[in-house]
């Protein structure tokens, strides 16, 4: 069975979703940078060790990302799922898990990546949202996607409602991508696309506002 480490910031409820969904794999440690992660006291409630890993006790990117990549290591993952982890990784440490490392962002890349999504995707009226799980490579948020969902946006969503839509749909689709990746059903090649072994697709399209 692979193994995993989950590395969170805040909340932690993609992170809960993951621990929830009986995936077929051991998940052997979360990991914040953050010591008040609200999502640290989930982990422990579930019973899956937990460490911190402070960025603000690290002079420099390279030092946070090495003791970073020493505490993960020492879990032994297969793979290693990013939830909400709001630090920006250097190459080397992507590098080191090339294939192996996953990220949740909250819009259909390669549209709104960095912060805010869904505030500018309400300035920039567009009328479909989502979100998106990705390879992570050392391009920030355009790494080779996995999976997407995209959400209607709707003519009274303020930032919270729509925020609500897409997380709906972050919890559907990172489960999947990660029991993919456990079965063995995706990986990325040498070219850096994402291979699926099973591929079944459905032609159903969302408009959004709804056509009469
Ligand atoms: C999610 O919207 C995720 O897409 C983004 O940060 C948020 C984390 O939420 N990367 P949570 O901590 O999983 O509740």
């Amino acid at each position: 069975m692979k193994k995993l480490v989950i590395l969170i910031s805040g909340r932690g409820s993609n992170m809960q979703v993951l621990l929830e969904a009986k995936l077929p794999c051991n998940i052997a440690a979360v990991v914040s940078n953050r010591a008040d992660a609200e999502g640290l006291s989930i982990a422990r409630s579930h019973g899956i060790p937990v460490a911190v890993v402070a960025h603000r006790d690290y002079p420099d990117r390279a030092s946070f990302d090495a003791a970073l990549a020493r505490t993960i290591d020492a879990f032994d993952p297969d793979i290693v799922v990013l939830a909400g982890f709001m630090r920006i990784l250097g190459a080397d440490f992507v590098s080191r898990y090339r294939g192996r490392l996953v990220n949740i962002h909250p819009s259909l890349l390669p549209s709104y990546s960095g912060l805010n999504t869904h505030a500018r995707a309400l300035q920039d009226g567009v009328k479909i949202h989502g979100c998106t799980v990705h390879f992570v490579t050392p391009d920030l948020d355009h790494g080779p996607i996995i999976i997407q969902a995209a959400v209607p946006v709707l003519y009274d969503d303020s930032e919270q409602t729509l925020a609500a839509r897409v997380l709906q749909q972050e919890h559907r689709i990172y489960p999947q991508a990660v029991d993919w990746l456990c079965n063995g059903k995706i990986r990325l090649d040498e070219l850096g696309k994402v291979i699926f072994t099973d591929r079944k697709q459905t032609g159903f399209a969302l408009v959004s506002p709804s056509l009469p």
